[in-house]
């Protein structure tokens, strides 16, 4: 029982869907306050609705805009006087050959996935600092590999992991934890909405969605983390394999992770 949720103020970006959705559920659940964002007001009155909770917020805000991220954070603070744990969730991803992609499929990913979580952690860090709380981002495995036809979401990733690193170590002193959580394939809308080579959403995904691990399973791991102060977590078997192998045998891992992606349906990856 994650008994250290109890009377938090925890903030999730992206929670009106997937993962983030069933993050703000489960904290509830635990006892916390909870303050949401996304940018379509509708699923996120539609989750106001659903969950029916006297400590739940939901603000419309994209974390890709600067000032609707200090808007968000401010609006909560106003809300419940305090923030503990900030989760750096909202995110979308991309499926397409870098010769053909359109740059806005880049821009948009570094905007929302890297910009998104620098934004959110800069104007809840003084709060988190008073709190002695945590900030956490949840990152992939394309944030330690990268991943064909993800240039763009692996780019932001990376990025995501580095500027987290750093604010780890700064922040080592000062009681503040700072974590990144890679999942593996998790059960979600992301896939649906990836961005194709010209920067609509693909709306299918190459994944049967009903296998892979779900949206409470994996929300279940990322509190266990934070709750344990981690410094990172990697979820699947198959992500740890990937790592290890990219360490020791990267020619290798190349070979394997192109013929991983080559083979999905309707791949924009030829097979060889
Ligand atoms: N599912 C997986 O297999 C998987 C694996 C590894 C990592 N992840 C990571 O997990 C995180 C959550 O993804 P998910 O799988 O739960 O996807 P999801 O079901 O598509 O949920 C994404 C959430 O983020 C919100 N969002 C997207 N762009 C936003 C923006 N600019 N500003 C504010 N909110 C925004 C979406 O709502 P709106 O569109 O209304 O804004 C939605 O609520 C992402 O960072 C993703 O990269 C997922």
């Amino acid at each position: 029982m994650l008994k250290s949720f109890s009377n938090k103020v925890v903030l999730i970006t992206g929670a009106s869907s997937g993962i983030g959705k069933a993050l703000a559920i489960q904290l509830l659940q635990l006892g916390a306050s909870v303050a949401i964002c996304a940018r379509n007001p509708q699923k996120l009155l539609d989750v106001e609705q659903e969950l029916k909770h006297p400590n739940l917020i939901c603000v419309p805000a994209d974390v890709s805009v600067e000032a609707d991220c200090q808007r968000f954070i401010k609006q909560s603070f106003e809300r419940f006087q305090r923030i503990d744990i900030l989760i750096n969730n909202a995110g979308i991803s991309m499926r397409a050959l870098f010769e053909e992609v359109d740059l806005s499929v880049l821009k948009q990913s570094m905007d929302i996935n890297f910009w998104g979580t620098v934004y959110c952690t800069k104007y809840a860090l003084p709060y988190i600092l008073q709190a002695k709380g945590s900030i956490a981002g949840i990152s992939s495995i394309a944030g330690y590999k990268g991943l064909p036809c993800r240039t763009g979401y692996s780019a932001s990733k990376f990025a995501m992991q580095g500027f987290l690193e750093s604010l780890r170590v700064e922040l080592l002193y000062k009681g503040v934890n700072v974590l990144w959580i890679s999942p593996g394939f998790v059960a979600s809308n992301i896939r649906n909405t990836a961005l194709n080579a010209k920067g609509n959403h693909q709306q299918e995904t190459p994944l049967d969605e009903s296998s892979i691990m779900s949206a409470e399973e994996c929300a279940n791991r990322i509190l266990a983390s934070i709750d344990a102060r981690k410094r990172s977590l990697m979820m699947s078997f198959q992500g740890k394999l990937t790592v290890w192998a990219n360490r020791l045998f990267p020619n290798f891992a190349d070979k394997q992770v192109y013929k991983h992606f080559a083979n999905e349906p309707d791949s924009p990856l030829p097979k060889i």
